[in-house]
């Protein structure tokens, strides 16, 4: 659907469309997003993955002077103006999550991202994890006395301690076992046989003890065999530490080893959790939209899908060429991207247009969002309203909308959006 250009439309309700209409996959405002934030409802978006830009390191198309800010102390003020708008306009359930990388100022690194995030903590958010992004490649450094610098920080935020987090949907799958001279083998190679060794030489266990650990180690092994449990660990008494404390005080592990002389570590049944080191490679193809700092579609995945439930949406106020985005869409997830460049916006739009047109490829030829086909079983778990199910088989409406809002650098006017 071609929108109205700003001189002769009435854009009022529009985004109130966007809002309560699931069949709208995204919807791009062009502006300043301190400004247009403020012109978003109250719990409005259910996850906000961004990347401003960084202090110091270069100069956007607009009239903000976000990163150009002369003191870093000013930088920080200045996003902390803009996340105060976030606060209200995310669900209270909802997460943030905030990619920020660092700068030297006469040789001195800055720790900018750990400023901001500390900021944040002051002004209420909760700060849950700090992942470590390795970019796996930098670029070259010729500096003789300081190490290449190849991470960047990605930290997630809540409003309070409960919030949505679907840990199910980010595991990695286990492993299958194995056998191995007739023994059955955990996937990470726990065949048994080093712990039943230990059991037996050990001096410190008591028999009765060590009858009961080997007894455990053979029920551990049998649920490996008949698929019960995926993998597991043992801790022995004084063998093995346990992992944070062998005080009894601040250890649960410590009390089990005191007690029993031993415990088993099984690992969840659904695939463990991942860390918070991710190796992902930048985003480094040349780009015909000159945009430099780009989110790779891999950085946005694993937090669009623990913390945005299917058919929530996505915000990036920073949104860019709309990456973000782009795999929010991916994911059967909706976007919400606000920048100040139209020519970023452009971009995002034709590649979200791409997107959606492949979705609804997809939809057609095999009756579902996803790629096996669940879209029944996912929109069953998380209760989708089944008319977004209608919806996506019989696209009636246009499944996009783009607010472009004429060439200023304005943001949207209040009346626009009422
Ligand atoms: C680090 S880039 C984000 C790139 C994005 N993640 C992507 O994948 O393309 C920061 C973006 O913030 C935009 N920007 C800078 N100041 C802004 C402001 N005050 N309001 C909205 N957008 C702004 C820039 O145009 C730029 O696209």
């Amino acid at each position: 659907m071609a929108l109205p250009q700003q001189e002769d439309a009435d854009k009022s309700g529009i985004l109130e469309d966007f809002l309560s209409d699931p069949g709208y996959l995204y919807f791009l405002i062009q502006g300043d997003s301190e400004q247009v934030l403020q012109r978003l409802p109250d719990h409005a978006v259910d996850m906000c993955i961004t990347s401003p830009p960084y202090w110091g390191q270069r100069k956007y198309e607009g009239e903000s002077a976000l990163g150009n800010e002369p003191r870093w102390q000013e930088y920080v003020t200045h996003l902390m103006s803009i996340f105060r708008h976030l606060k209200r306009v995310l669900k209270p359930d909802g997460s943030f999550w905030l990619n920020i990388g660092d700068t030297y100022v006469k040789k001195n690194l800055m720790g900018i991202p750990w400023r901001v995030a500390l900021a944040l903590q002051d002004d209420g958010w909760i700060l849950r994890n700090a992942v470590v992004w390795d970019k796996m490649k930098g670029s070259p450094d010729n500096a003789k006395d300081k190490l290449r610098n190849v991470h960047e920080e990605l930290f997630h935020f809540v409003l309070q301690p409960t919030y949505y987090y679907d840990v199910d949907a980010i595991r990695n799958e286990p492993g299958k076992p194995y056998y191995r001279d007739g023994r059955i083998v955990t996937p990470t190679g726990v065949s048994g046989a080093k712990y039943e060794q230990q059991i037996r030489k050990s001096k410190v266990l008591s028999e009765t003890e060590k009858e009961a650990a080997l007894a455990a180690l053979a029920d551990t092994l049998r649920k490996v065999e008949a698929g019960e449990l995926p993998d597991f660990r043992m801790v022995i008494r004084g063998t093995q530490r346990s992992t944070h404390s062998d005080s009894t005080e601040y250890s649960g592990r410590a009390s089990e080893l005191k007690a029993k002389g031993f415990a088993i570590l099984p690992y969840h049944k659904n695939g463990t959790k991942p860390g918070d080191i991710w190796h992902i490679i930048p985003e480094d193809q040349w780009r015909k939209d000159g945009h430099y700092a780009v989110f790779p579609l891999d950085l946005c995945e694993l937090p669009i899908k623990a913390t945005c439930p299917v058919g929530g949406i996505v915000l990036d106020p920073f949104a860019g060429t709309g990456t973000a985005l782009v795999e929010a869409v991916m994911l059967g997830r909706r976007g919400i991207g606000i920048d100040s460049s139209r020519s970023y916006l452009s971009e995002a739009e034709k590649r979200l247009a791409r997107v959606c047109a492949e979705q609804r490829q997809r939809v057609l030829a095999q009756g579902g969002l996803f790629d096996d086909g669940t879209i029944s079983a996912e929109t069953e778990k998380h209760k989708m309203p089944s008319r977004v199910l209608r919806k996506a088989r019989q696209p009636r409406k246009p499944r996009r909308v783009s607010s472009n809002l004429g060439g200023a650098t304005l943001p949207i006017p209040f009346e626009d959006l009422r």
